[in-house]
C-alpha cells in the first residue's frame, strides 16, 4: 500500500482533487493499518551511532547497513567490528546474515521504510563544522526514493536549521514533496561511547523533531521497543536540533566546572573529590559529571560546544561561558606537565610511563583525548615515552609513530620509568602494583590517595590539594 495511490484512488472517486485535510486524515488512516508490519530499517553510516542499530536484530528488525568506507563494509562482512565496542560484536555475530546487513552500495537499501542518518561530522582546519557527509548521505537517500511514503531520520548531530536545509536539498534532487511523499525527522542521540548499546536501549528520553502527523506516528511506532514509561519528547526540527547541543555544552560546562574548582581546591589544599561528592548529593546538581580530571575528549563535547559558539556568534551573540568551558578544557591537560616540571628540572631524557591514552576507558577511540597534547608536549620537551592502553595503542601509533615506545602491558611500561601519568581512568591501572614508581601523576582521579601515601610515593593527583 502506498500514500499515494491512496490519494490518487480517492482522487478519482471523488472527480476532483482533495484538500489537504483529506489528505491527512488519509495518511492517518494508512499508518495505523501499515504500521504494525516489522519495519525493515536502512542506516547510512557505520560509526558509533549507526552500529548500535545493530541490537535492533532482536526485536525482528532487519537492518540494512550502508557506508562509503568500503573496508569497514568488508570488516562488518566478516562479523568483526572497526572498534572496540562493548557488546556490539556479540550482537553482530547473533544476526549477521540473518537481521544485519551490510552494504556499499545505496541501490541495496532501497526497499528500506526509514532510513536513519547515522554519518559523522568533524571540525574543518578552521574549526568550522563540515557538514558535507550529512549532505552527501541525505542526496543519496533521495536517490533511492521510490512511490513509497519513506521517512528519513538525522541521528547525526547536527546544527539547528539543518533539517529544513536537508529537506530542501532532498526536494531538489528527487522531485519529491516533503510531507507528501517522504517524511524527515530530527532525532538526536544521546548514547556515549562504551556504554553505547546499552544507553542505545535504556535512553532518558526519546527526542522526535518531527513537522508531518504521518512521521510522527511512525517514528512512535518504531520506538516502542523502548520501555513506554520512558518520556518522547516531540518538537519541531529545530528544537530537536537545539536540545542536542544545549546537552551536550551543559555536560561539557560541568567538567569545566569542576575542573576549575579543583585547580582552585588545590590553591587551598583542600581535595575536590570531598567537594564535589557533597555538592553532587543536592538534587539541583547531581553527582553525575563531576570528576575533576585533564577534561573531556571525544568525538562530541568539544565539537558541539565550539559549534554551538559558532552559530551563536553568527547570529551575533557572544557566548562568553561556552567560551570559557572551552579554554579551561583547553589548559587542563598542561597541569600534567607543569607536575612533571615542578619534579624535574628538565624533562630531556626523563623516562616517562604513560598509562591511558584513549579519551574515556571502554574504548579503543583517541579523537580529541586529553592524553594527545600532553604526549605532544613531551615529545617537545625531548622525554623518553613509554605507553600503554588496553585498547587504544593502534591508534595512537597512527599519530606518534616511533616517537612513542608502545608496551604490550602495564608491568612493561612501569619497569625503570622515572613518572608515570594515569590519563585514562581504565578499572585496570586501579589494581596496578605501583610501590616501585617513584612519582605517580593521576589525571583522572582513579587512585584512592589514602592507599597510595601508605606505600611512599610521591603521589600527585589533579585537584588533591594535599
Ligand atoms: C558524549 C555525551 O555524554 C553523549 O550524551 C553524546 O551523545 C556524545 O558525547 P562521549 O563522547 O561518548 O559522550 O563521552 P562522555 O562519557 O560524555 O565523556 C566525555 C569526556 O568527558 C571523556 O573524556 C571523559 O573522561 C570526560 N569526563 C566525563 C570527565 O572528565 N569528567 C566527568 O565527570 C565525566
Amino acid at each position: 500500500m502506498k500514500v499515494r495511490t491512496e490519494i490518487e484512488t480517492i482522487k478519482r472517486k471523488k472527480g476532483k482533487n482533495i484538500n489537504f485535510s483529506e489528505k491527512f486524515l488519509i495518511i492517518i488512516i494508512f499508518y495505523t493499518i501499515d504500521i504494525n508490519k516489522i519495519m525493515k530499517i536502512g542506516v547510512v553510516g557505520c560509526g558509533f551511532v549507526g552500529l548500535t542499530f545493530c541490537c535492533l536484530a532482536k526485536f525482528g528488525f532487519e537492518v540494512n547497513f550502508v557506508d562509503k568506507d568500503e573496508e569497514k563494509i568488508r570488516i562488518l562482512k566478516k562479523g568483526e567490528t572497526p572498534f572496540f565496542e562493548p557488546e556490539l560484536e556479540n550482537y553482530l555475530n547473533s544476526y549477521l546474515n540473518e537481521k544485519l546487513f551490510f552494504h556499499s552500495d545505496y541501490k541495496k537499501i532501497k526497499d528500506c521504510d526509514m532510513f536513519f542518518i547515522c554519518v559523522g561530522t568533524s571540525l574543518d582546519e578552521n574549526q568550522n563544522l563540515d557538514l558535507s557527509n550529512v549532505r552527501d548521505a541525505v542526496n543519496s537517500v533521495s536517490e533511492i526514493l521510490d512511490q513509497d511514503f519513506k521517512i528519513v531520520v538525522i541521528k547525526s548531530t547536527v546544527p539547528p536549521g539543518t533539517s529544513h536545509e536537508l529537506i530542501n536539498l532532498m526536494e531538489k534532487n528527487s522531485g519529491k514533496k516533503f510531507k507528501e511523499d517522504f517524511g524527515f525527522c530530527a532525532n538526536p542521540e544521546f548514547l556515549k561511547e562504551g556504554s553505547s548499546i546499552k544507553d542505545f536501549l535504556n535512553p532518558d528520553k526519546i527526542v522526535l523533531g518531527v513537522e508531518d502527523e504521518a512521521t510522527k506516528m511512525r517514528m512512535l511506532k518504531f520506538y516502542e521497543f523502548i520501555d513506554s514509561d520512558i518520556p518522547r519528547i516531540i518538537v519541531d526540527f529545530k528544537t530537536a536540533e537545539m536540545i542536542k547541543y544545549a546537552q551536550n555544552a551543559f555536560l561539557a560546562t560541568k567538567i569545566s566546572f569542576i575542573n576549575e574548582i579543583a585547580n582552585i581546591c588545590e590553591k587551598f589544599g583542600v581535595d575536590v573529590e570531598d567537594v564535589s561528592k557533597a555538592i553532587g548529593l543536592d538534587k539541583r546538581i547531581g553527582k553525575e559529571f563531576l570528576k575533576a580530571g585533564i577534561g573531556f575528549g571525544g568525538s562530541c563535547l568539544i565539537k558541539d560546544t565550539k559549534t554551538l559558539m559558532d552559530y551563536s556568534i553568527s547570529k551575533n551573540y557572544l557566548p562568553k561561558l561556552l567560551n570559557a568551558v572551552i579554554e579551561i578544557n583547553e589548559n587542563q591537560p598542561f597541569k600534567i606537565v607543569e607536575y612533571l616540571k615542578d619534579e624535574f628540572k628538565s624533562l630531556n631524557g626523563r623516562k616517562i610511563c604513560v598509562l591511558g591514552v584513549t579519551f574515556k576507558p571502554n574504548t579503543s577511540d583517541i579523537r580529541d583525548s586529553r592524553a594527545l597534547p600532553i604526549l605532544r608536549e613531551l615529545i617537545k620537551e625531548n622525554a623518553f615515552i613509554k605507553v600503554y592502553d588496553p585498547k587504544g595503542l593502534e591508534n595512537v601509533k597512527k599519530i606518534f609513530g616511533d616517537k612513542l615506545v608502545y608496551c604490550k602491558d602495564s608491568y612493561s611500561c612501569l619497569k625503570d620509568c622515572e613518572a608515570c601519568l594515569i590519563l585514562t581512568d581504565w578499572e585496570e591501572f586501579k589494581s596496578i602494583d605501583y610501590s616501585r614508581v617513584k612519582i605517580l601523576i593521576d589525571g583522572r582521579r582513579l587512585l584512592d590517595p589514602k592507599e597510595i601515601k601508605d606505600r611512599k610515593i610521591k603521589f600527585k593527583a589533579i585537584g588533591l590539594g594535599k
